[in-house]
């Protein structure tokens, strides 16, 4: 069946306090918007519209090229979200998936068990419950005593019976079109907040004795990001979904608690990283590495085996040849090393001039003394020696096997 997807990201996110939409807060180091699209996609969704209305063009500016978009002219609620969508939908028959732009841990994998089970279902409505000890705000599933689903109430309209409900929607849905179509037009304002809910549609199925059936996600999944506290437990679920299959693949992490991979890293076989380490997007380290404690390697970092990174080191947009040692203290930018390579306490490249980053490279077996300074665009020749606390200026290359000292540096015999 031809499944066109509706993603549900209008909406003036509140509770987030933020002058930016939203489903444009980064999860990880990717929007909360690019998961959810990445996810349809990767569940074989072809078709997605993303309904926006709160700073519009913000989100169509960042997603044009992922996604078709419909606008919300009024933010009347999720109810009227969907209505909008829908009204620019042609009249061939097919299933509509409907999801929110703030549930960024929805997986593929449920995506396509909830399509499955639609197409089961032909004309019906499936939808996304979870079981929980903590409802919070959650919209209750109300079922008869049979089981069935009666409908939906979100925990602001509910009585108290209905807030100790344990299953919840998670805000994802799938309907055959005809009757999304049909019904989408009965449902009517929430007089209490002023909003059409989209969750009544469920009622509306019911009342019509349409076939309604759920499909169970888990906790984690289903988490909707509208505070900034729900987007710090998601960074957390992120993180640790990316540290376990690290582990899986044979990184140790000394203590996952205070450990930050982004999910873009790639680390090779008997790894250590040791606690307090933040990994950022983009970086590559090699296998029998040792990082940590408390390092922090930047995008563009690439390191080859056997490299040592040791406490207070920030690695940016660097290189770094194999068995190569930056232990203590030291800032490395735009910098490619060589191997073997001893980099002492507290050296730093001073990569950024004011206007332009420059260069430095530092080729193999050189030794850099402890606090020296490396003022870039400049060149470290293999088998050099750069003495403690020594400046080296701008373009003044140190030659292979060459000794320099001091402030400015300048070369003396090495016996
Ligand atoms: C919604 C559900 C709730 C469910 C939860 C799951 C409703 C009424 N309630 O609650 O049952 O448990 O999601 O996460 O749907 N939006 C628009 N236009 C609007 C209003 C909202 O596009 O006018 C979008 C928002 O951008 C958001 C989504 O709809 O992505 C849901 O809205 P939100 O206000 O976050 O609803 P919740 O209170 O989380
Ligand atoms: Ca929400």
């Amino acid at each position: 069946m031809n499944t066109t997807a509706v993603i549900l990201a209008a909406g003036r996110g509140t509770r987030m306090n933020s002058q930016v939409p939203k489903v444009l807060h980064q999860v990880g180091s990717r929007p909360i918007l690019e998961r959810v699209i990445s996810s349809l996609k990767k569940a074989g969704v072809k078709n997605l519209v993303t309904v926006v209305g709160y700073k519009a063009e913000l989100v169509e500016k960042a997603f044009k090229e992922r996604t078709r978009f419909s606008r919300q002219p009024e933010l009347l609620g999720s109810g009227h979200a969907l209505a909008c969508a829908v009204e620019g939908m042609d009249d061939e028959e097919e299933s509509i998936l409907v999801t929110c732009g703030d549930s960024p841990l929805i997986t593929a994998r449920t995506y396509k068990k909830l399509i499955k089970a639609s197409s089961r279902e032909k004309n019906g409505c499936v939808f996304l419950t979870c079981l929980t000890d903590h409802p919070g705000t959650y919209g209750r599933i109300v079922r008869d005593s049979k089981g069935n689903v009666l409908k939906i109430v979100e925990e602001k309209d509910a009585d108290i019976r209905e807030k100790q409900i344990k299953e919840v929607n998670a805000g994802t849905y799938c309907f055959g079109k005809t009757d999304l179509k049909r019904f989408i037009k009965e449902v009517k304002i929430n007089t209490k907040k002023k909003e059409f809910y989209l969750t009544d549609i469920v009622g509306i199925f019911r009342q019509k004795k349409k076939n309604i059936e759920t499909v169970q996600c888990c906790e984690e999944e289903m988490i909707g990001i509208n505070t900034r506290k729900d987007l710090a437990v998601a960074n957390k679920i992120v993180n640790k979904r990316t540290l376990e299959k690290l582990m899986k693949s044979g990184v140790t992490i000394a203590d996952p608690d205070t450990t930050q991979i982004d999910e873009t890293a790639v680390i090779g076989r008997d790894t250590i990283v040791f606690s307090n380490t933040v990994v950022e997007k983009d970086v590559i380290i090699g296998e029998a590495c040792k990082i940590g404690p408390f390092a922090r390697l930047r995008g563009g970092t690439k390191l080859s085996d056997n490299v040592e990174i040791g406490n207070f080191v920030e690695i940016c947009r660097t290189k770094i040849g194999k068995e190569t040692k930056v232990k203590h203290h030291t800032y490395l930018g735009d910098t490619t090393v060589g191997s073997n390579v001893n980099i002492g306490a507290g050296v730093s490249t001073a990569n950024y001039d004011g206007k332009e980053k420059n260069r430095t490279v530092i080729e193999d077996r050189a030794f850099i003394g402890v606090g020296a300074i490396l003022i870039a665009p400049v060149r470290i020749g293999h088998d050099a020696r750069v003495g403690a606390g020594a400046v080296v200026t701008k373009n003044k290359d140190v030659g292979a096997g060459e000794t320099v000292v001091g402030v400015p540096a300048r070369p003396v015999e090495w016996k």
